[in-house]
């Protein structure tokens, strides 16, 4: 269930110079659960809204943060700074392990009540400064991480932030998930250091009408068009492509939360081809074949 926070308050006991001294790593915690007042507090302080701008400065207010929770090591939440509401994703008994698991095993962050995600869409800050927006978002998360523990320290809270991640160890479990058992002739795959997971969300009205008239599905005609679009760019920079369309979409969507609501369409797979290897010759008809063929002609 979605939990509505209490409002914020402006007013601590501690001192910021107090909260800027104490603050230290600590990675044992006591087994009890953060009241409420305490995680709208923390919250509030990581992303929460102050008129139209946040707490948190962002590079031209592009605000590219989303701030997820792992609540008593198995509930998943969303925060929504414009509601101050912590969105209910799932529960699931292992999240917090295998959290651990891909932060080289840290499994002393498994004691926390509460694990606090920083994710980033960079698009929306890239989409403004190009690559050096990159830089800014790993900035932001820095300003962002740093409102977390001096407010932690302000409410008694003991905090310690988690940089390691092992991207590649997520990449590798979720192709031996897409592409194993009937779907392991695509296992080639897993060997690709790069998956991109495409997801059809669910269409504006106008466009769900209009195709039910139709009797097309306009939205497998943009992942078509953009999907192309992305493979052909991956060609001019070199990179080699293969998109898939045979693979384990139940547990692909499992592994990475994607709702049941949406559809995985494909995956492509990405990476520069190895020295000296040329693509084999396509069979393809002729051009006056394809001619044949459409005019009926013999
Ligand atoms: C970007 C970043 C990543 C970190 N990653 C980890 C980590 O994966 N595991 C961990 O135990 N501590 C991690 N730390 C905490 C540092 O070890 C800690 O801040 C440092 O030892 C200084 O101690 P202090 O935080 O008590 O001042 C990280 C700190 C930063 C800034």
């Amino acid at each position: 269930m979605d939990i509505q926070l209490p409002n914020p308050k402006l007013k601590g006991i501690k001192s910021l110079e107090e909260c800027i001294y104490e603050r230290e790593s600590v990675r044992k915690f006591k087994d009890q659960s953060i009241e409420l007042e305490k995680l709208s507090q923390l919250m509030w302080a990581a992303q929460g809204l102050k008129g139209r701008k946040r707490t948190v400065p962002s590079a031209g207010a592009t605000y590219p943060l989303e701030i997820y929770l792992i609540m008593d090591r198995k509930k998943l939440y969303h925060y929504l700074p414009k509601t101050h509401v912590l969105k209910f994703i799932k529960e699931e008994e292992n999240l917090c392990k295998n959290l651990a698991s891909y932060s080289w095993n840290q499994d002393f962050m498994c004691q926390a009540p509460l694990i606090i995600v920083i994710c980033a869409q960079y698009s929306r800050t890239c989409h403004r400064y190009g690559d050096r927006g990159i830089r800014y978002v790993h900035m932001e998360i820095g300003h962002c991480a740093q409102n977390i523990h001096l407010q932690a320290v302000s409410l008694g809270l003991d905090s310690v932030p988690i940089g390691a991640f092992d991207d590649e160890k997520l990449k590798n479990d979720l192709a031996d998930i897409a592409f194993s058992g009937i779907y392991s002739s695509n296992s080639f795959a897993k060997k690709a250091p790069v998956l991109v997971v495409v997801v059809n969300e669910k269409s504006n009205y106008v466009a769900r009408v209009g195709g039910f008239l139709r009797g097309t599905q306009y939205s497998l005609i943009d992942i078509g068009i953009a999907v192309e679009h992305f493979v052909l760019q991956a060609q001019e920079l070199g990179i080699g492509t293969c998109w898939l369309g045979w693979f384990n979409e139940k547990g692909v969507k499992r592994y990475l939360g994607i709702p049941k609501s949406k559809k995985v369409e494909a995956i492509v797979s990405m990476g520069y081809p190895p020295e000296g290897v040329v693509p084999g010759e396509k069979k393809r008809k002729n051009l006056d074949e394809i001619r044949k063929y459409f005019t009926g002609e013999r």
